[in-house]
């Protein structure tokens, strides 16, 4: 083993206290100074963090911003997800392609350049975009990605990249990005002005009991998705047993087309903060963990920086705003490029130094969460909503809304209109006026709630957005007259299939075969029978994954199945024979078997 190599690596992780928990640290630092993790780094992180090579092994292998082989000293990542796709990606991958005399997924000869295609990077209101290192670049075309280019042979340095800056806080010389806010609706609630230290004071006057209680009669539901009730998980936690407890911001954000915690944290990231201190206070617990995605790593030093400030004015630390006996402090995780990880369990199996494999349920995190210890995971806007209640009160928050679903949600909304961006608005506003909002003029179909969510056509768009209608974590794609939703989904499909983290059998191989039935469906090969198969197969995938993943990777095939079914219809013609196949798992399981390329294991 190089001497070099071996004695960086080992300094690498005794900054890290030798702490086999900050493995994530310890290899996104090796992947940074040596552009990989060589087998010869893995050995030495084993050494140093006393774990066996196979632990890093799979950490290293899980992680796409995360390589064994070497990479260039920089990498470019074009977003390829769906939204970039229908702003010309494809165009600006082929100048980057033709510019640099490589295919996607290589390295210029000189080892400068890599060239790769990325999901979602929460940048669709201005598609396409790229990450360079951790420089993003946006609103790109044909002619700026040569641009980069012929900039990146001179000087080789992504932050000169940045010849204009965005608005807000992308200006401050720590964030230094292109990247614009695009906030097109600011709500009463999250981005309204800040009263810095007022919630948290508030909080602290009351006992935890109370400040839960306050969150339960806002009515509070979480955020990210799922819509659990936040008050009702403190509750659970707090009573848990535990020698320790955790606060978990999830700030990985990686539904395709979901890009409002972005602009959160870039606006607004001491309302985050407060709401984490604030269910640290809840629950009783000293410790607070924002799982920031590896894509945001260029909000990583402003936030520092806010924490750091936070930690000045005694609103972090010790004896938090005066209150004796009550410590808290925040860290901040980071990812590396998995979409799973933001699911809580793979979350925090991440956090904790392994790779991001969901586990089963339960025990929940409230339970068993970091550390095997009861762990409240959040929203990083569910965590600005309890800022708000605390600042405001419970009647000030639920005036807003509707009945069953209390405040504002933020929708992140691109594609086909003419002004996507982010929107604060009431729950319960119906579809038709938000489309109306962002100067969607003749959509054909919405996709609400990112990849994972509900195709929806236009005899539903006077439906309400909320959790008991049209659920979303936030993201609004839309699509216009030339789109065509199958294509849409089987796009979908490819991203479950390459971000499933494998472990069974229904989510691994089942979208594999949805995929080919869909895409046989396409081709003008399909029969009638076909669309009975791609029913049956979606929702044995949905009742049969361990995970979130898994459990609403056929939405997009079922929904269009449901609400564009004539366009599946024209598609796929009657058999001569008058035959209908019928669907056997275990003959689909041997296909795909062969299509994945390796045996399955068997369905949990
Ligand atoms: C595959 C998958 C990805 C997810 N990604 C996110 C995410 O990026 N951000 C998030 O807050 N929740 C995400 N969730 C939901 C989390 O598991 C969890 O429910 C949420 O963080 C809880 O916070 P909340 O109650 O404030 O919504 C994801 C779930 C799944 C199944
Ligand atoms: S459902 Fe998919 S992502 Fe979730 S645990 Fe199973 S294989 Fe992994």
């Amino acid at each position: 083993m190089s001497g070099t190599l071996e004695n960086t690596v080992k300094e690498i992780c005794r900054s890290h206290n030798n702490d086999r928990t900050r493995m994530m640290d310890v290899v996104r630092a090796v992947q940074e100074r040596f552009g990989c993790v060589s087998s010869e780094a893995m050995n030495a992180i084993a050494a140093a963090l006393r774990t066996h090579r196979v632990e890093v092994e799979s950490v290293v292998s899980f992680y796409s911003f995360l390589s064994e082989k070497p990479k260039g000293k920089v990498v470019i990542r074009l977003c390829n997800d769906i939204i970039d796709r229908m702003h010309g990606a494809d165009r600006v991958g082929q100048a980057f392609s033709d510019a640099l005399g490589i295919e996607f997924g290589q390295t210029t000869p000189d080892g400068a350049i890599s060239l790769e295609y990325t999901a979602c990077i929460g940048l669709c209101d201005q598609a396409p975009a790229a990450l360079i290192n951790d420089v993003p670049v946006t609103d790109l075309h044909r002619s700026t990605a040569r641009q980069i280019v012929a900039d990146l042979k001179k000087h080789m340095d992504p932050r000169r990249l940045v010849h204009r800056l965005g608005d807000g806080n992308n200006a401050h010389e720590l964030v230094h990005a292109m990247v614009v806010n695009n906030i097109r609706n600011e709500g009463p609630l999250i981005f309204s002005p800040v009263n810095r230290g007022e919630a948290i004071s508030q909080a602290l006057a009351m006992s935890p009991a109370e400040v839960i209680r306050a969150v339960k009669t806002a009515r509070l539901r979480g955020r990210g998705g799922a819509g659990f009730p936040t008050g009702m998980k403190w509750e659970f936690t707090r009573a848990a047993a535990g020698k320790e407890k955790f606060v978990i911001c999830n700030a990985d954000e990686g539904e395709p087309g979901t890009f409002k915690d972005r602009v959160i944290l870039t606006e607004r990231p001491g309302r985050a903060f407060a709401g984490m201190t604030i269910a640290g206070y809840a629950i009783g617990a000293k410790k607070g963990i924002v799982y920031l995605r590896g894509e945001y790593a260029y909000l990583r030093p402003y936030l520092e920086h806010v924490l750091a400030q936070r930690r000045k004015d005694g609103l972090l630390g010790r004896n938090v705003a005066g209150k004796q006996g009550f410590d808290f402090d925040i860290v901040i995780q980071m990812g590396a490029g998995s979409y799973v990880c933001g699911e809580e369990t793979a979350l925090i199996s991440s956090c904790e130094g392994l790779r991001g494999d969901p586990k089963t349920r339960p025990p929940f995190p409230a339970q068993k969460g970091y550390l095997d210890c009861p762990t409240v995971v959040n929203n990083v806007e569910t965590f600005c909503c309890v800022t708000k209640i605390l600042e405001k009160g419970p009647g000030a928050f639920n005036e807003h809304g509707s009945q069953g679903s209390a405040g504002t949600k933020l929708l992140s909304i691109s594609g086909d209109c003419k002004l996507p961006g982010v929107y604060e608005l009431p729950f319960g506003i119906k579809l038709s006026e938000v489309l109306k909002l962002a100067g969607a003029e003749d959509p054909i179909a919405v996709q609400v709630g990112g990849a994972s969510g509900t195709m929806v056509a236009p005899n539903e768009f006077e439906r309400t957005i909320c959790f008991d209608d049209l659920a979303t974590g936030g993201a609004l794609m839309v699509f216009g007259p030339e789109r065509n939703v199958l294509e849409v989904a089987d796009y979908f499909l490819d991203f479950f299939i390459e971000e499933s983290c494998g472990y069974c059998t229904p989510c691994r191989v089942g979208n594999v075969l949805l995929k080919e039935r869909l895409e046989r469906i396409l081709a003008g090969h399909g029969e009638p029978a076909d669309l009975d198969y791609l029913q049956d197969l979606g929702e044995t995938i949905k009742t049969m994954s361990r995970c979130g993943l898994g459990q609403t990777a056929p939405n997009p095939v079922l929904t269009t199945l449901k609400n564009f079914r004539s366009a599946y219809e024209a598609l796929v013609k009657q058999r001569d024979d008058g035959l209908q196949p019928a669907f056997d798992l275990s003959e689909a399981v041997a296909d795909a078997e062969q299509i994945a390329g390796h045996r399955s294991a068997r369905a949990d």
